[in-house]
């Protein structure tokens, strides 16, 4: 898979050298490429923002820079996806990870500030799918943080990045068996820690029972901490 970031702070993505990520990339699963903004300018002070028309707070991405860097990039993609980073976006889910983790590529543009002017994503939605997507409720000071999301739920998804298939077709929002529910708790060894016992069902040896139990463990934590996805 081929994914270009396009980020005034190029530096912020320097984690996509580690852990799964990096290694889907040393082993050539994945081709992360990061382009900083500002080399698509032309002004002595690689200038990327400037004043909103209609007045307020802030500021906004200039589109002629975004329109440079996203021609030459977009270029590259047989099939173009384009993802926007915003908190005006729609909710990026389990299932947009999974549908992107079988596309070719994707281009992700990190906006600063109070955002990209709004003809960019005008501009491309005639030669990409363009998306803007949040990761949540709550307002980030770049796209940057949720690139690093974006591209760790969905290459995580492709054949080959997680060593054991299972433990990506059992994840907290997959589709299967336990789809719309979040994990129940996990345990490991020792059986006992500090007074803490793990619970005894687990050490039975009985898989109907142990999956059973699972099942209802998830269903508790669900109703606890995310009631909404139990109403549907
Ligand atoms: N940029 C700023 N806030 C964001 C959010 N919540 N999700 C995605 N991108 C963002």
């Amino acid at each position: 898979m081929r994914i270009d970031i396009i980020t005034i702070f190029p530096d912020y993505l320097a984690p996509l050298g580690l852990s799964l990520v990096g290694k889907a990339r040393d082993q050539g699963l994945l081709d992360i490429r990061v382009h900083d903004l500002r080399d698509s300018t032309h002004d002595r002070h690689r200038t990327v923002d400037d004043e909103p028309y209609g007045g307020g707070p802030g500021m906004v991405m200039r589109p002629e820079p975004w329109g440079e860097a996203l021609d030459a990039v977009l270029a590259q993609h047989p099939d173009p996806l384009l993802v926007i980073p915003t908190p005006s976006g729609m909710p990026f889910t389990q299932s947009l990870a999974t549908q992107w983790s079988r596309r070719p590529g994707m281009v992700i543009a990190c906006g600063r500030y109070e955002g990209i002017d709004a003809r960019v994503a005008d501009e491309y939605a005639g030669r990409a799918e363009v998306v803007p997507v949040s990761l949540g409720d709550y307002v980030l000071a770049g796209g940057e943080v949720a690139a690093l999301a974006i591209v760790e739920a969905v290459t995580r998804l492709m054949p080959g990045v997680v060593g054991n298939e299972a433990s990506v077709t059992d994840d907290s929002f997959a589709p299967g068996a336990m789809e719309g529910l979040v994990e129940g708790p996990v345990y490991t060894r020792p059986p006992e820690w500090r007074g803490h016992v793990v619970p005894d069902v687990l050490l039975s040896g009985d898989h109907g029972r142990i999956a059973a139990w699972r099942r209802e463990q998830a269903e508790r934590r669900t109703g606890a901490m995310r009631p909404e996805l139990l109403e549907g």
